[in-house]
């Protein structure tokens, strides 16, 4: 595990659009595993920034997203799909055929796992990103007595829904449930990008980079993974 510390989120942000770019610029049909959350929305500014300025395409790049809320069409304006469209894909020149979210509005989610399961057997993501929880969540792989490997559908936790209660009207309007790719499918991502920041993240950045590695801390399994690199700021990486 590669643990890189930097000043300032800005910081942060520019040098994991820098490494999402290179990966990019080397293989332009690369496979991303793409995050959702605040911390990713800087580093996809950079991206579009970059896209912008220099002459690089995304329109071969292949994307995976790690999760969605159940229940809320696409359409919703806090559904994970409206995320990517406002902050990456509107844009970019990013092709609606090569980008993947599960759909959280699915009559049959169970095969909705499935199908998105197959998707990423067929297309191995080169580079995942990852933003931290508060529980240690990645994705939406909350912590418990076991992990599932696969996509699935999971109950979100009390203090996730209050966590993300700021996008929302009211906390009560926050789905109780998500599909998530599932532990198994991030930890065959080839190379796996986690980027946290902010004071309030750095007592479980702690737990899950120097900690035991537990599913009560779904982020600890990371540690297990051969090729993780760590982007953090000053406030994050305090405790480490
Ligand atoms: C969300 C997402 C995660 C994200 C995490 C942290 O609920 N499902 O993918 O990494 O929580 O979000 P933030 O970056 O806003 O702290």
């Amino acid at each position: 595990m590669q643990i890189k510390r930097f000043e300032r989120k800005e910081e942060v942000a520019l040098h994991a659009a820098e490494l999402i770019l290179n990966t990019v610029a080397e293989r332009p049909d690369a496979v991303l595993g793409l995050a959702t959350g605040s911390t990713p929305i800087g580093i996809y500014e950079k991206m579009v920034e970059s896209y912008r300025r220099r002459s690089l395409s995304f329109r071969s790049v292949t994307t995976f997203n790690l999760d969605e809320y159940a229940g809320l069409p696409a359409s919703h304006e806090q559904s994970y799909a409206s995320y990517m469209t406002r902050h990456l894909f509107g844009h970019t020149d990013f092709d609606p055929s090569r980008t993947h979210i599960p759909n959280g509005d699915a009559d049959d989610p169970a095969a909705e796992c499935a199908a998105y399961d197959e998707l990423l057997r067929k297309h191995p993501i080169d580079l995942q990103l990852l933003g931290l929880g508060h529980n240690g969540h990645i994705g939406f792989n909350e912590p418990g007595s076991a992990l599932a490997g696969g996509t699935h559908v999971v109950e979100l936790k009390l203090a996730t829904r209050e966590a993300n209660a700021r996008f929302f009207t009211a906390p009560s309007k926050v789905p109780a449930r998500a599909i998530t790719m599932g532990i198994g499918s991030i930890l065959k991502s080839r190379a796996i990008l986690l980027v946290v920041t902010g004071p309030d993240k750095a007592e479980i950045v702690r737990e899950s980079l120097a900690g035991p590695i537990t599913t009560a801390c779904p982020a600890s399994l990371l540690q297990t993974h051969a090729n993780v690199t760590v982007l953090l700021d000053r406030d994050a990486g305090r405790k480490l």
